[in-house]
């Protein structure tokens, strides 16, 4: 699929399919209403008509209307027109999309109706056309090179452009695509890296795909250092080769440098659970489902797919990407319960239970994080089940030991619609990981389990701001449409956008 930004008056336009919008209560979208106009007036008897009502989420294809140059034109509901916010922005377009893909149409043309006054980013042109590119290639993102032969026909679209009315535009909707599709790919190769089987992505898998990234990205400035089983044992790395223990895949610690930003700027360092699948170790998980835990490396994906959608904006900032990976395995070296281990920070911890292993390998990645001198530490987990309980599948929780950086981080999530909500950690709750016969234990018992999850891990970032994102809800769709989502590529783009708009 090829992307373009366009100057074009949708009146004139030869497009093979021209995309515009109409509110509810049928009152057409300023691009609607330029093309009602050539059309003499056509398009405004259709919408009386009752056929196309403006409704979200609605579609109707017109052919070949008389005075009009192009071949086709997609009506698009918007709903009402007061309360057009980015949510419902988003839902016409991805209405539009589906409708687009599902014509004969080779190339599409779609203009981008504005926010309605006052909220967020509305009239932003940038901020539209970034939202399109990513959602266009969202809407065309495929899974199937698994599959023996592709199972549904692609799409006959081979080029989509996202119109400009003025030429005063052109910059900021030039920007727009290209954020817009650094995003999208972002997202497309976490997704990939989700989607893949647990026998295909495993650590060395991720340290490859890690150093092709940094190789892609390498005079844009991105390095790449992969540590093995015996450089973290010397580092003292207890916990996170505790979790490797069961298995015959060797861990790895993939530490990514992006340093687009000046010399002695400090980096934002991420860090993302690389569990490429979690068996639950010696407590072993309930066989229903447990395929789905090939996802439990989602926040590593994130994290590298965040690193490749900066790499191909050039973003002018410095970011470092820390990615503890291992396989979770009931082997017979395995981990079991009981068993005591010192981590990296020299702080001993009772592996209560072995399937909270993500916190394990984190902890000992946080630690290793010290020696950036990070300006800020973002940890991404698919972390507990109790998350899932709490938020379900609409948010991420986020919590961090700064009030200000939590902010942030929330405030990004609500920009690239990738929300996140703030969740407790107060000291209360790390009495629940009191153990008897190390310094702490690695669990806190069923209640509030994704806060004492957060609790461990504040344990280790004492020396820096950090936030942890859990998003064992976010990161992956269960049930018919079972897959990765690409959350919370948006999120930390737009985290990292933002810092770098500051500097
Ligand atoms: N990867 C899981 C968390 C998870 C569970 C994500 C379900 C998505 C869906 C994690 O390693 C885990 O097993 N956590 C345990 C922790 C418990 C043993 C304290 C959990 O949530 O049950
Ligand atoms: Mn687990
Ligand atoms: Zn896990």
């Amino acid at each position: 699929m090829e992307f373009s930004t366009k100057l074009s008056t949708p009146g004139s336009s030869k497009s093979a399919c021209v995309v515009v919008g109409v509110f509810e209560s049928r009152t057409l979208s300023a691009p609607a209403a330029a093309l009602d106009k050539a059309a003499k007036g056509a398009l405004s008897k259709i919408v009386q008509s009752g056929d196309m009502d403006g409704r979200a989420g609605t579609t109707l294809l017109l052919q070949r209307m008389p005075q009009l140059a192009c071949e086709r034109v997609l009506l698009v509901g918007l709903g009402p027109e007061k309360s057009f916010d980015a949510k419902a922005f988003r839902g016409a377009l991805q209405a539009a999309l589906r409708a687009v893909k599902s014509t004969g149409a080779k190339e599409a043309e779609i203009h981008l109706t504005a926010l309605a006054a006052g909220k967020h980013n509305g009239g932003n042109v940038t901020w539209r056309v970034t939202q399109a590119a990513a959602l266009a290639i969202e809407a065309f993102y495929r899974f199937d090179h698994m599959k023996s032969k592709p199972e549904t026909p692609a799409s006959a679209l081979q080029r989509l452009s996202f119109a400009y009315a003025a030429a005063s535009e052109r910059g900021a909707a030039e920007k727009g695509l290209a954020q817009g599709m650094a995003l999208g790919n972002g997202m497309s190769f976490a997704k990939d890296l989700g989607n893949l089987p647990g026998n295909v992505c495993t650590p060395t898998y991720l340290a490859n795909q890690a150093k092709e990234l940094a190789k892609h990205f390498r005079t844009a400035g991105m390095t790449v250092q992969i540590l093995n089983t015996a450089e973290m044992k010397k580092l003292g790395m207890g916990t996170l080769l505790s979790v490797a223990r069961g298995s015959a895949e060797p861990p790895k610690l993939i530490v990514l440098e992006y340093r687009g930003g000046p010399k002695n700027q400090k980096p934002v360092v991420l860090v993302g659970k690389g569990v490429t699948f979690d068996t639950g170790g010696t407590s072993l998980k309930p066989a229903g489902e447990m395929d789905e835990m090939k996802f439990d490396m989602s926040g590593a994906g994130s994290v590298l797919g965040t690193l490749k959608a900066v790499g191909e904006m050039r973003l002018p900032i410095n970011v470092v990407g820390i990615i503890p990976a291992t396989e979770n395995m009931p082997g017979s070296r395995a981990t079991k319960p009981g068993d005591i281990v010192t981590s990296m920070s020299g702080q001993t911890v009772e592996i209560l239970n072995t399937d909270a292993e993500g916190r394990l390998i984190l902890c000992d990645a946080l630690t290793y994080a010290e020696r950036f001198d990070p300006v800020a530490v973002i940890d991404i987990a698919t972390l507990t089940g109790a998350c899932v309980i709490a938020l379900g599948h609409v948010v991420s929780g986020v919590f961090a030991n700064d009030d200000a950086l939590a902010q942030e981080v929330l405030a990004a999530g609500e920009a690239s619609h990738d929300r996140a909500w703030h969740m407790p950690l107060h000291d209360e709750y790390q009495e629940q990981l009191k153990s008897n016969f190390a310094d702490f234990a690695n669990i806190g018992g069923r209640p509030a389990g994704a806060v004492t999850a957060a609790c461990y891990l504040s344990r280790f970032t004492k020396k820096f701001k950090w936030a942890h994102l859990d998003v064992a809800g976010t990161a992956w769709k269960s049930g018919k449409e079972k897959g990765s989502t690409g959350r919370p590529v948006p999120l930390l783009t737009q985290y990292l956008i933002h810092r770098a708009d500051e500097k």
